[in-house]
């Protein structure tokens, strides 16, 4: 396959999955065309660096995207929950579909979220809860995918991010940097598997290099798996200060009591059963993983800024 011939409009570009899609795709010499909401920006100037072709819109701007989608043959495809506006991520993303369905796009790999091979397997998430609004509206993204009949698709669903325990992302779990503790409903054995946003990008890659083997697939993605001490006790020694952080778990009659539909408790206990729906064999036979201790290597810099 001649990869030059490859156009890829990649979403979130300025992101972290996105963002690291971007590096990988240009470092074999196929087109990426991107969009930011913010030109001036440090990730932006980045991407124009490494030849990212780049419009200035946001999600909502269908000819902006129409623009931005022209030409390309394959999508990536991550959109970002709007807490306020529950309906949106949808809406975008039948906008993006409809636009690269009349742009020719021929092959579509959708980043949705490991939590929709638990909803499929019926894990009980609070009704009406923002953990399962969530779960749903990602489903609703891997359908809008399939009815659109294009050619070729996959689906990637990412487990829990490594980066959530650094700077920005660990303002959700900010109780782990502010008071080295992170309060949960999962488990002392639970098994949470954790994620190097990289790897995503060596999925991608992979799947849109062989769309025929990676066709109607859904894969659970992980890098690493472990305890969640052992997770805390990996990020205290990186951060010079071992032991320093602690796992405090709720008891079942504590998670139920903040179990009502808005609290983060509901969606840690989601987590207790994440690692049934990864195969870690499988995917390191498709791309090397990154192991928890390698990726706190690699981004010491932001560990140290988390952790000062
Ligand atoms: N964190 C986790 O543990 C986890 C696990 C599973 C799945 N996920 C999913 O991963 C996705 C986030 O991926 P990420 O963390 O790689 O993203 P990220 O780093 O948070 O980046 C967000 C991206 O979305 C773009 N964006 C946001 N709103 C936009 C809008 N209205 N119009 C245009 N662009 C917009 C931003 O672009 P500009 O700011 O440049 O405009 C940026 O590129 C979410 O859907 C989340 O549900 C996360």
């Amino acid at each position: 396959m001649s990869s030059s011939n490859h156009t890829v409009f990649v979403c979130s570009a300025t992101g972290y999955q996105g963002g690291a899609l971007a590096r990988r795709l240009r470092e074999i010499s196929w087109n990426v065309h991107a969009t930011t909401r913010n030109l001036s920006s440090a990730a932006a100037i980045a991407l124009k660096d490494m030849g990212v072709h780049l419009n200035e819109c946001d999600w909502d701007n269908a000819a902006a995207l129409k623009d931005s989608i022209k030409g390309c043959d394959k999508l990536f495809l991550c959109l970002m929950p709007d807490w306020d506006d529950p309906s949106r991520e949808l809406r975008q993303c039948q906008i993006i579909l409809q636009i690269a369905k009349e742009a020719g796009v021929k092959q579509v790999v959708s980043s949705t979220t490991l939590g929709v091979s638990q909803l499929d397997a019926n894990v009980r998430v609070y009704p009406g809860s923002f953990m399962e609004k969530h779960m749903l509206n990602k489903k609703a993204i891997e359908k809008a995918v399939e009815d659109h009949g294009f050619e070729y698709f996959t689906f990637l669903r990412p487990t829990f991010f490594m980066a959530n325990f650094l700077k920005p992302k660990v303002k959700r779990y900010s109780e782990i940097c502010d008071h080295r503790r992170w309060t949960t409903a999962m488990t002392n054995e639970t098994q949470l598997p954790i994620l190097d946003h990289v790897d995503i990008a060596k999925f991608a890659v992979a799947a849109f290099q062989d769309p025929v083997t990676f066709y109607g697939r859904a894969i659970g993605l992980a890098s690493d798996q472990m305890r969640v001490q052992e997770i805390l006790d990996l990020l205290g020694e990186a951060a010079g200060q071992p032991g320093s952080i602690r796992a405090i778990f709720l008891t079942d009659e504590e998670t139920e009591a903040q179990d009502d539909g808005t609290s983060f408790a509901s969606t840690h206990k989601v987590l207790r059963t994440a690692s049934d729906y990864v195969d870690l064999d499988l995917l390191r036979a498709i791309a090397p993983l990154t192991t928890f201790k390698d990726f706190l290597k690699r981004e010491k810099e932001a560990v140290k800024q988390t952790y000062t």
